[in-house]
């Protein structure tokens, strides 16, 4: 049995939710009245222009709709309502990897949106509803892009500035987005960087929608302008007033898109809503980090991500705290710069990823010692699931044993935190998510409902709509009710069904054991490995690829690739040829880590990859399972004694 850690108690006082009793108090509210539960928090917390008429509308489920008919802006949420109180607060502290820095206030932050959202509508007729593409570094034009964005009602679709041009088309074709909003560059390592040229590429072919390129100048590099079409931001913006009015948006108006990978081909731009999403990333910011308001908050995700959105952006801002944005990796100029910033900034709140901490850990488990980590308070992890070594690591030496970790498991789907300690409250356990946060009906169970017994694998569903959940697929319908709701059933409904698996414990306690899909999570990243399998098969030398995910010290899993070849090529140049395919169709952080040349894949009599087989290898662990069924059983046999090298 894992070692409980009780909440520090200095902390618990003043913490929102203070003990276990409130927590459980909580949960009876729930119980007794499901929607008087969520129509309490939508009153307290969201700033209505109009007030809506019913909380929950489930009659055409799975398409859920929350606050009906309420009218509201999500940047008056997050910054008009604040400028009566917090007019001189630091809205965003932004640190460039040089070390420049620049402190937006609440009232710079409300004029530097409405400039930028005066822009979008005048120069470049944005209106309501239209997409907006954001292929943005991390620098604060990234927020400000955003917000003008949901000021206006346009809905932005943020891709992480890692992704190809191939990965940029395909988002903006399938979005019809009709302005791009990028950067000439940013700074990496100590390197500048490029982006404008990739947008370029992207919008070679089949982007007609695309009319427009915005282009915030960070890094001042000579870049090509297509006259007509690219515009710079930084002259432009000057001539824009500082006043805009918020275009009145219905609840269920959608707020964004992002795209994230699924088990199969194509990438899915999941729908956001407004209000329930912006309820829910305020609520969980201030339950699950309890932030108070002279606190300083750092989350280090990219904004290209759900967790750049829903904490570094949007829940910060809501709840009208300061939030701290940087630019470049954790290792520039030294493993230390992270801790450094937190001594220097007083950082309270810290939200990373089990793969920074495993990765600062190896490369610099004497840096912490160096630096006053004592303004800490919350620690968070997210992405994937916490090893107990990492997780210890972490709690003693960066939290020096102080300090709560909340392990917060959710989804781009979920908008926000699902299942995660609260700070003051719960007794944690190193590598567990813990409970459901009060509200959210999260549960491990069976295709037809039956809950898993304690120490069993089972399936992680939420079998109560809640309000940050993806109201739909971009598009496509369809595939959103076969995606998340085509595969668990509870008293004969069907419910959410997340796509990983988890497990209870003797207390009650989640853990996560990772997807159940052919989904593969790199360093926190989501990839599908049927995306990178499409890629691969178009290499010239393959005539069959079988990709899954291999256990990796850093960063939780790699990919590993095996491959039926067609030419006498050999490994090392496979490699090579097909990682650069990958990068050019979707980036780097698709790129295949180990490779294997087989004769043939291990297929069911109808022709079915067994990928259960191939990950089990991949893993270093013996088949067990039955493989009678497969067409030719020796295959794999054969399969694991290469990878053994035999
Ligand atoms: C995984 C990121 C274990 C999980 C917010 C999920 C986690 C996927 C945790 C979503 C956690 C997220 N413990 N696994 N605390 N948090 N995951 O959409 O597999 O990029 O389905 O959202 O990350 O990844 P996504």
């Amino acid at each position: 049995m894992s070692k409980v850690f009780e909440p520090n108690r200095e902390f618990s006082k003043n913490a929102r939710i203070k003990n276990m009793c409130e927590f459980k108090e909580i949960g009876h509210e729930v119980d007794d009245d499901y929607e008087a539960y969520w129509d309490k928090l939508a009153k307290e917390k969201i700033d209505w222009f109009e007030p809506y008429n019913k909380v929950l509308d489930e009659s055409d489920a799975p398409f859920y709709k929350w606050f009906i008919d309420g009218k509201l802006n999500v940047t008056h949420q997050c910054i008009g309502r604040h400028l009566k109180t917090r007019k001189n607060k630091a809205a965003i502290i932004w640190e460039g990897e040089d070390g420049s820095r620049r402190i937006i206030t609440y009232l710079l932050l409300y004029y530097r949106v409405n400039r930028l959202a005066n822009l979008l509508k005048n120069k470049f007729g944005i209106k309501k509803g239209d997409r907006v593409v954001l292929y943005m570094p991390m620098i604060p034009e990234a927020a400000f892009a955003m917000l003008a964005c949901a000021k206006i009602g346009a809905i932005h679709s943020v891709v992480f500035g890692g992704f190809s041009a191939e990965a940029l088309r395909d988002r903006i074709i399938d979005a019809r987005a009709k302005l791009v909003i990028t950067a000439d560059g940013a700074y990496r390592r100590g390197t500048p960087y490029l982006l404008k040229p990739i947008v370029d590429t992207a919008l070679e072919s089949g982007c007609e929608c695309c009319e427009n390129v915005l282009v915030v100048k960070r890094n001042f590099e000579d870049i090509d302008m297509v006259e007509g079409r690219d515009h710079i931001y930084n002259d432009l913006i000057k001539h824009e007033s500082q006043h805009c009015e918020a275009e009145v948006m219905d609840s269920e108006d959608p707020l964004f898109l992002l795209y994230t990978s699924g088990s199969t081909g194509k990438p899915k731009g999941v729908q956001h809503s407004s209000a329930g999403y912006i309820l829910w990333a305020q609520y969980t910011m201030e339950n699950v980090f309890d932030v108070k308001e002279n606190d300083t908050f750092w989350c280090t995700a990219d904004v290209g991500w759900i967790t750049g959105h829903t904490y570094i952006v949007y829940g910060p801002l809501a709840m009208g705290a300061t939030t701290i944005m940087y630019e470049g990796v954790p290792l520039y100029p030294d493993a230390g710069r992270w801790w450094n910033m937190i001594e220097e900034l007083r950082i309270n709140q810290f939200y990373t990823a089990p793969t920074a901490i495993r990765l600062l850990h190896k490369v610099g488990a004497e840096q912490p010692g160096k630096y006053d980590l004592s303004s800490l308070k919350v620690l968070g992890t997210v992405g994937e699931p916490i090893n107990p070594d990492a997780w210890m690591w972490y709690y003693d030496v960066i939290g020096g044993g102080r300090c709560s970790i909340v392990d917060t498991w959710w989804q781009t789907e979920t908008g926000g935190h699902m299942i995660s300690p609260l700070p003051g409250a719960t007794p944690i356990k190193p590598g567990s998510a813990t409970f459901p946060l009060p509200g959210i009906k999260a549960e491990i169970i069976d295709e037809e409902g039956n809950p898993t017994p304690v120490g069993e694998k089972g399936l992680l569903c939420i079998t109560k709509p809640w309000p940050s959940m993806i109201r739909t697929i971009w598009g496509d319908p369809e595939r959103f009710k076969k995606s998340y709701f085509g595969d668990c059933k509870k008293d004969g409904k069907p419910v959410y069904f997340s796509g990983d698996g988890a497990m209870y414990d003797e207390d009650g306690y989640i853990t996560i054991t990772g997807r159940t899909d052919d989904v593969i999570n790199v360093s926190g990243h989501r990839l599908g490995t049927a995306e990178v399998e499409n890629v691969v098969a178009h290499d010239e030398n393959v005539a069959e690829v079988a990709i899954v995910g291999k256990p990796d010290d850093i960063k939780g899993e790699s990919l590993f690739a095996y491959i039926v070849t067609k030419t006498d090529i050999d490994v090392d140049s496979l490699k090579k040829v097909v990682n650069q395919l990958i990068v050019k169709d979707i980036g780097p952080i698709a790129k295949i880590d180990g490779l294997l040349l087989v004769p043939g894949l291990p297929k069911t009599r109808s022709g079915k990859v067994m990928r259960r087989l191939l990950r089990t290898i991949a893993k270093g662990e013996d088949i067990t399972q039955d493989i009678s069924t497969l067409e030719d059983p020796s295959i794999i046999i054969k399969i694991e004694k290469l990878f053994k090298g035999e």
